[in-house]
């Protein structure tokens, strides 16, 4: 960060069902991220998986699924450091030696644990419980400034910090208190079918949720289908959930603002809105779905484009463990 630039580090969880929402929110602000970050590192989270039940087979799969999603979105492995969390075990190692300032009382109180535990709380994993810390370390293992993540982890970032100022008072300055960035606003995209909830492919429906790789005519289905408001006005309001998250979509797709989207519909009913809207969305997914065609057969490649990330990041990791060793004890 010697001229001011962000060390910028983000995790993703691997899975092969990235939807609109994750792509405006997230995956857009990594492949923004990458020129003005020094470096930007992003990581497919394999090791989170594990905290809820899996398939082993299946993990593999869809740890490929996201990293060619994210390489056609426009990662680009020679711009930033791109990898799979599990190939580099300074994070599992940092996970240990942060649990040292970590209280179990701080886990207790992570609302993501309460809700991913939900009632049967004696049967949830100790990885589940522990996710907070795994996540910590991989922040803290790069010395980042900079976590972009959704508002719901908000929590967790919070808790990073915090194990990152205990760590240095008990220990020595080592560790860096990186900071939270929020995407940009219009970056909280509605389910189509029920716009009072995130778009979500856990908590939402299947109808309103566009992903990434839904071919055109899904998209168009989708969208076409899209709950909109009563009345016929393209404007966006607290009482028009459905309309203003449609309009929030077309104007991220444009990239302009709220504005000039209800002017131009302006007098016009929602048929047309709707067509605009659909059109947006295919112009905005269709090339990435075309180059995730292209790039996701290619195992041994993506294998590849992953080992030398891993590579890259295991250099940076495995000198903030030399010191962390140090000032704790250890030989
Ligand atoms: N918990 C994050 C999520 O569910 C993923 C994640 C894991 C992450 N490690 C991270 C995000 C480190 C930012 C930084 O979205």
């Amino acid at each position: 960060m010697a001229d001011g630039r962000p060390i910028i580090f983000s995790g993703i969880q691997p899975t092969g069902r990235k939807h609109l929402g994750n792509f405006i929110g997230a995956i857009r602000q990594y492949v923004e991220g990458q020129d003005r970050g020094d470096p930007a590192i992003f990581c497919v989270v394999d090791l989170h998986s594990i905290s809820v039940p899996y398939e082993p087979a299946d993990l593999r799969e869809r740890v490929l699924d996201t990293a060619a999603i994210l390489l056609a979105a426009g990662l680009d492995p020679e711009r930033c450091i791109f990898f799979r969390q599990s190939d580099v075990r300074e994070h599992t190692e940092l996970t240990w030696l942060l649990s040292a300032v970590t209280s179990h009382g701080d886990l207790d109180r992570m609302t993501q644990f309460k809700e991913k535990s939900g009632r049967a709380r004696e049967l949830a994993s100790a990885a589940l419980f522990y996710y907070p810390v795994l996540m910590a370390a991989d922040v803290l293992a790069y010395r980042a400034t900079e976590v972009p993540v959704g508002d719901d982890q908000r929590q967790h970032v919070e808790l990073m910090r915090e194990i990152a100022r205990r760590f240095n008072a008990r220990f020595g300055e080592v560790l860096v208190v990186p900071e939270l960035v929020l995407p940009e606003v219009g970056a909280r995209i509605m389910d189509l079918q029920e716009p009072e909830r995130k778009m979500s492919t856990t908590g939402g429906t299947e109808a309103g949720t566009v992903l990434v790789l839904d071919d055109e005519k899904t998209i168009r289905k989708k969208v076409g289908s899209a709950v909109t408001d009563s009345g016929r006005e393209v404007r966006a309001a607290p009482d028009k959930p459905g309309v203003t998250n449609l309009i929030d979509i077309l104007a991220v797709a444009r990239g302009t603002g709220r504005a000039e989207i209800e002017r131009e519909f302006d007098g016009l009913g929602y048929g047309d809105f709707k067509r605009a809207v659909a059109d947006g969305v295919v112009e905005l997914l269709a090339p990435v779905r075309e180059r995730y065609e292209e790039l996701r057969p290619d195992e041994a490649g993506l294998e590849a484009t992953l080992a030398a990330g891993a590579e890259k990041a295991r250099a940076i990791a495995a000198a903030t463990l030399v010191d962390v060793r140090e000032r704790m004890g250890f030989g």
